[in-house]
């Protein structure tokens, strides 16, 4: 008896009908009704997920990319397919484009195991959406190839360079501060992102960009390549022939995102200094295949990891700067040491055969392994009283000097309270306070925002204040800098100490101990606790979905009925 063969191409996923050769008799016939000829309706299927979209200025260029992945994939001999998935752009979305990341993960998921492809390309960039997608290969595990939109690039402007988002921040605090005029912040607001492409320094984006180079599922060398370069189009057209090339030569996400792989991403993360974002979606990612991260293992690699990239939020220069000092290449090669050199990645070659030979590097942007930014990781984590499963704190944009802080809390209950009192003259604050925000996790309607960033009050601002130690349960941008402790787990709305704690309450952190406690005595906590609540569940919808299944942040914060089903 002969096997049969395995299904190929729109023979893949017939839909139910209870008669499988009519299922595809059927797909053929509708397929033919957009023009498509019996020869190309034979050939492998390459879907291609396209997160184009009016209100994503990150993926501006999705529908060019798309284009010319397709070229790559019909000169290769397969049928390109493109599909669109949901699209998340940052600054476009209410509460905050975290609240969605899941959602835009169980949507491509879906749609790469329902619809018939033999492989597929991942076409994403903005924060949310490369997490989301590799999330969904992860679980989907047909051979992908991730294609990024790229970086924006930096502009000069009446002698200096702009790029977003840290220099709109930086803009926005000296407006704060009463150092920039109304007149000077509007015309800087034209100037921020001036091209297409991601955010243009080592924030989210760009750290998950580089953080899927290293897992393998980005082709070295193409995670940084800028949004409007011609290589930029080159490298779509390569991931579409790739696609091709894996469905005769398959690997799966799963055999490419190993363990090894994760902490190779892992020891990326920290050398960037990049986002802590990243480490919550490298988490995710990880968990959907049953990869744990330990938050002991990440401060055992911080502390012999040193930081190579000099770029903003943490240095001085931009992705472009990146990418044209040597990209991936240039730090995997630094790194070789403290790597698993044996992973292999989405073309199927090892990493040391892609190490074989250094390349150029320019030392201003990567510096050698020995001569680093600094000779430790970007990102610890703490524990302690106030964070029993843990918390961070991205040492490399901090203020050395607030890294051993014990001070009196001042508290806010929540985003909106923090709105309303952090600017009034009337608030009990001093520089050596230390700001507490809390019901703001993932589990809260508030959706775990990049809120983490409190702002300094203004009339400390005012008085040339530019850091103080804050702290809370949600997350800060990429491209943030400041002593800013951040995703406190538990989270206050799932009974954490974090919503135990009350104005004028001690804290201490200790950065050299890895600490962060609440020193307050049990009695006190004891009563507090009882007369704790947890928050009302919304009524409906994605958001009752996401307070019934979120995960903690020493999880990914990723849906609890996502995970491996082993669990
Ligand atoms: Fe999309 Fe920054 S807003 S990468």
């Amino acid at each position: 008896m002969t096997d049969t063969p395995p299904k190929r191409g729109l023979a893949r996923n017939t839909a139910n009908y209870g008669d499988p050769d009519f299922a595809l008799y059927l797909r053929r016939s509708f397929a033919k009704s957009m023009g498509y000829s019996q020869a190309m309706l034979d050939k492998p299927v390459v879907g291609i997920v396209d997160t184009g979209s009016d209100y994503n200025n990150c993926h501006r260029t999705v529908p060019d990319l798309i284009e010319a992945v397709k070229r790559g994939v019909l000169a290769a001999g397969g049928l390109p397919l493109a599909f669109p998935t949901v699209s998340l752009c940052e600054p476009s979305l209410f509460p905050t484009s975290m609240h969605y990341r899941n959602l835009a993960a169980i949507d491509t998921e879906a749609m790469l195991t329902a619809q018939p492809m033999d492989a597929a390309v991942l076409v994403g960039g903005c924060d949310k959406t490369v997490p989301a997608q590799l999330m969904a290969a992860a679980s989907a595990d047909i051979p992908a190839v991730q294609l990024v939109t790229g970086p924006m690039l930096a502009t000069s402007f009446q002698g200096e360079r702009l790029a977003a988002c840290t220099d709109c921040r930086r803009y926005w605090a000296g407006y704060r501060a009463g150092t920039v005029t109304q007149e000077r912040i509007g015309q800087i607001e034209g100037r921020l992102a001036t091209t297409a492409g991601t955010c243009g320094v080592m924030g989210t984006a760009s750290t998950m960009a580089c953080v899927a180079e290293a897992l393998g599922m980005v082709p070295l060398g193409h995670g940084s390549i800028p949004a409007v370069h011609a290589d930029r189009l080159r490298a779509a057209e390569e991931a579409g022939a790739l696609a091709v090339h894996l469905i005769e030569h398959p690997i799966r996400p799963s055999e490419i995102m190993t363990p090894e792989a994760v902490e190779n991403a892992l020891r990326v993360l920290l050398a960037l200094g990049g986002s802590t974002n990243a480490l919550i979606h490298l988490t995710a990612i990880a968990g959907r295949l049953g990869i744990k991260i330990d938050l002991h293992r990440l401060n055992v690699l911080s502390d012999s990891t040193p930081v190579l990239v000099d770029l903003q939020p943490t240095g001085e220069g931009y992705m472009e700067d990146f990418h044209a000092a040597g990209g991936m290449h240039a730090l995997l090669w630094e790194l070789r040491e403290l790597l698993h050199l044996d992973c292999r990645d989405v073309t199927g070659m090892q990493l040391k055969d892609r190490l074989a030979k250094p390349e150029f590097v320019d030392r201003r942007y990567i510096r050698a392994f020995n001569e680093p930014v600094s000779p430790v990781g970007g990102i610890v984590s703490l524990f302690g009283s106030l964070a029993p499963r843990g918390a961070i704190l991205k040492r490399s944009a901090a203020t050395p000097s607030l890294f051993e802080t014990e001070a009196r809390a001042v508290v806010f209950d929540g985003l909106e309270d923090l709105a309303n009192r952090i600017d009034d003259p009337a608030l009990d604050v001093t520089k050596d306070d230390i700001l507490v925000l809390k019901n703001a996790g993932s589990l809260t309607p508030a959706g775990m925002p990049e809120a983490g960033y409190l702002p300094i009050p203004s009339k400390l601002a005012r008085a040339g204040i530019k850091d103080m130690v804050r702290m809370s349960d949600c997350r800060m941008s990429g491209t943030a800098f400041g002593t800013i402790v951040l995703h406190i787990t538990p989270e206050a709305a799932a009974g954490g100490p974090l919503g135990l704690v009350e104005s004028g309450d001690r804290i201490r952190l200790s950065v050299k101990q890895r600490s962060l406690d609440l020193l307050v005595d049990e009695a006190t906590l004891a009563k507090r606790r009882a007369a704790w609540a947890p928050p009302p569940k919304p009524g409906r919808g994605w958001d009752r979905l996401i307070a019934e299944q979120v995960l903690q942040a020493d999880e990914g914060c990723d849906l609890a009925i996502m995970r491996p089903a082993a669990e």
